[in-house]
């Protein structure tokens, strides 16, 4: 089982370590390799996705991703900024499938900004299609480009587009987890307004038809941000776009309390995955070491599940942060009165602890 490991930028390294710590007493036989990307292989290699580094994750079986970004490479033209690691990753590998769960740990209710019972026992399941949209559409740029800033410009453009096999396939990504659950499949477009997602709401419907025992229901991308925060139980399978999905997952993540514990899975079709938190580098608290790590941690679970076919040691680590947040302890995101507050170190060091037991 190789891993690739790439912690990235901000507070990456800091809550890869963690992940990194639980992964090694669980005493199974992974090959673990690190790697700079983002910023960091900005700096030493002058290109945010090195060669070395996208050979060394597509030979493995999965690559364990902590978070790329920092503000001050915003100046850098845009194929080498951080982001460009993350989105080449998932173009090269072919990561088409991105699944957000969004569940609310019954500890948590009270960190949520919305009220409890509006959260209480929320579980769902945002499947983002990641290779496509407008987030690669072609061309892009803007005109009258006179410099690589393009001062004097008139106008910027990027084209949003989706092919047929790209909805498909991961309509049948959604109809199949949906069935594995409550059987519900949201999918969320702007069909009223754009031609693209006119035709992601036919093709979805038409696979729809394939899985008789799940209802299909559609709705336009703007109600579905109002409906998470009004009714969030509402919703079992969301299935959307590139950009809608980052947009709502972000939402849909803040209902649970904190983006600081959610994990994110990003599969291809031959299950070879990258798994990371679904937070940023937050470089507003990078080496404080306040940092949540559980979102990375249960990240490393979803790739024992999904990767590397390891569901029952995914299982104890999940169980594990669930034993250690009924503990009491909080990283300052998910921080509430009576509850104790520790740092990144020590929350690893805990659910290795809860895991030992
Ligand atoms: C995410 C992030 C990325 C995205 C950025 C860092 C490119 O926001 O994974 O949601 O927009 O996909
Ligand atoms: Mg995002």
């Amino acid at each position: 089982m190789k891993i690739a490991v790439l912690p990235g930028d901000g507070i990456g390294t800091e809550i890869v370590a963690e992940a990194i710590k639980v992964l090694k007493v669980l005493d199974l036989p992974f090959e673990m390799e690190t790697a700079l990307v983002g910023g960091a292989a900005y700096e030493a290699h002058g290109h945010p996705l090195p060669e070395s580094t996208l050979k060394l994750a597509q030979a493995s079986d999965a690559v364990l991703f902590g978070a790329v970004g920092d503000w001050k490479y915003d100046t850098l033209d845009r194929p080498l900024r951080p982001e460009q690691a993350i989105l080449g990753l998932r173009k090269n590998m072919g990561l088409f499938a991105n699944f957000r769960p969004a569940i609310c740990y019954p500890q948590l209710v009270d960190a949520s900004s919305l009220k409890p019972e509006l959260v209480a026992g929320l579980d769902i399941l945002i499947i983002r299609e990641l290779t496509g949209d407008i987030y690669f559409g072609q061309p892009r740029g803007r005109r009258v480009a006179t410099d690589g800033h393009f001062p004097g410009a008139e106008e910027a453009f990027d084209t949003m587009r989706y092919s047929r096999p790209e909805i498909e396939r991961i309509a049948h990504v959604a109809f199949q987890a949906a069935m594995k659950r409550d059987k519900r499949v949201t999918s969320v477009d702007k069909a009223n307004v754009l031609e693209t997602f006119q035709f992601w709401k036919d093709i979805v419907t038409e696979i729809g038809l394939q899985y008789p025992e799940v209802t299909l229901d559609h709705m336009y991308v703007d109600n579905a941000a109002m409906q998470l925060v009004r009714a969030p139980k509402r919703f079992d399978v969301v299935v959307t776009g590139n950009m809608f999905g980052d947009i709502l997952s972000d939402a849909a993540a803040m209902l649970t309390g904190s983006i600081g514990m959610l994990p994110s899975a990003s599969l291809n079709s031959k299950n070879q995955g990258l798994y990371e938190p679904s937070h940023g580098s937050a470089p507003d608290i990078a080496g404080k070491g306040i940092a949540n790590p559980l979102a990375t941690i249960l990240s490393a679970a979803m790739m024992l599940r999904f990767s590397l076919n390891q569901a029952a040691a995914a299982d104890r680590i999940e169980a594990a942060v669930s034993k250690v947040l009924d503990s009491g302890l909080r990283t300052t995101d998910i921080w509430s009165e009576g509850t104790t507050r520790v740092g990144t170190t020590a929350m690893g060091d805990a659910v290795v602890a809860a895991l030992a037991k």
